[in-house]
């Protein structure tokens, strides 16, 4: 049977929807935080038999949680260290020591080749792919653009994004050149992962609803759909867009050339999809925090949203954003369970 992602993914329908965890492999696992005991993040990324041993971690049978994808395990940073930018990661999250606060900097920034400087991304799927033996599909990620010049610019996580408005206010014609590199260089990145095994790619614009609609739309979203284009030119493959806090853009985020948009909880899935369901398949949306709710609780959610459904082809269950690293595994079984049990349900 095809499986269930690329099916949803085109749209069309399926007993059940398809359901995967953003950073399903990560420290709510017990045996995820026992390999970072022995090794650092960046170690994990770089050493392909470690990040294949992680990436199947949610899979395991005995321990997993059951998901019915798999996605690499790396970081949306990886590629910026081959653009120059020195990426460190520590207990309170990324630090770039070299943050770029002005227009020789940007200027100085190159657009690596994947193959050379992230030859290990391109191993560890080639590992994934093979261990995985069809059983389900193989996801591969880049950060969107707004969202890596935040890091690159800020030098790390940020409150008010204060120093990229900053540049892009003060240096258009820098900035939109400096985006034109990040969006290169994810297109590169993401063309090596679908060439390597990954069977459909997400970009992540985690920090895109900080901005207002006319600046996601002037700073933002141009670099996006330059990627979505050039990675299905080069590989005809699936491409997923997400992005949090995108309430207030979702028609802009559906005419982005992807297959299917990521949504955050704040947006009613049932609105999402009477919005922009008849144009692209919708993944997501429950709220992260719901996990940390009793387990019935949990079930009652996943019932809730596919009722909003309704039926309608190209849902992909998922949370809006990522995992939370304190959420008990049982719980995290119980929202994917939940999901498989729509399969029985009675329509
Ligand atoms: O989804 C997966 O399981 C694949 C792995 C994955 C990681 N990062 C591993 C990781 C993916 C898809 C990412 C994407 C990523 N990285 C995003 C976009 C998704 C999102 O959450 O918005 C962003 C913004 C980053 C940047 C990043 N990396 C931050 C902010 C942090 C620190 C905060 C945190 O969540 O831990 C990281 C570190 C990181 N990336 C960890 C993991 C498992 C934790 C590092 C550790 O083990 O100490």
């Amino acid at each position: 049977m095809p499986h269930r992602l690329l099916e949803a993914v085109h749209r069309r329908p399926l007993d059940r929807p398809p359901v995967w965890i953003m950073r399903q492999a990560g420290r709510y696992m017990p045996e995820f935080r026992a390999i970072r005991a022995k090794h650092d993040f960046l170690t994990v990324c770089k050493t392909p038999d470690l990040a294949t041993e992680v990436t199947l971690q949610p899979l395991n049978p005995d321990f997993g949680v059951g998901v019915d994808a798999a996605i690499i395990f790396s970081d949306i940073l990886i590629p910026l260290e081959g653009m120059g930018m020195q990426v460190r990661f520590d207990d309170k999250g990324p630090h770039l020591d070299n943050p770029i606060r002005d227009v020789a900097a940007a200027d100085r920034l190159v657009v690596p080749r994947a193959a050379e400087t992230a030859h290990y991304v391109g191993e560890a799927l080639a590992q994934v792919k093979e261990r995985l033996a069809g059983k389900v599909p193989l996801i591969g990620f880049a950060g969107a653009p707004w969202t890596l010049a935040a890091y690159m610019i800020e030098g790390g996580g940020s409150k008010n994004y204060s120093h990229i408005k900053g540049f892009m206010y003060n240096h258009p014609d820098a900035f939109h050149r400096m985006m034109d590199k990040v969006a290169d260089t994810v297109i590169d990145h993401m063309v090596f992962q679908l060439e390597s095994g990954a069977d459909v790619v997400q970009l992540f614009e985690s920090w895109g609803g900080v901005l207002s609609p006319r600046d996601f739309r002037t700073y933002a979203l141009p670099y996006s759909r330059k990627i979505i284009a050039g990675v299905k030119a080069a590989t005809h493959k699936p491409v997923i867009l997400y992005m949090n806090g995108c309430g207030h853009v979702l028609e802009d985020l559906a005419d982005a050339g992807a297959d299917a948009i990521g949504i955050d909880w704040r947006v009613d899935l049932g609105e999402a999809f009477d919005r922009v369901g008849d144009r692209v398949a919708i993944q997501g949306n429950m709220d992260p925090c719901m996990l940390y709710a009793p387990i019935p609780q949990i079930e009652a959610e996943v019932r809730r949203l596919a009722a909003q459904v309704n039926g309608r082809p190209g849902h992909i269950f998922n949370l809006g954003h990522g995992i939370l690293p304190d959420v008990p595994v049982a719980h995290a079984r119980a929202f994917v369970d939940a999901v498989k049990a729509l399969e029985h349900a009675a329509v």
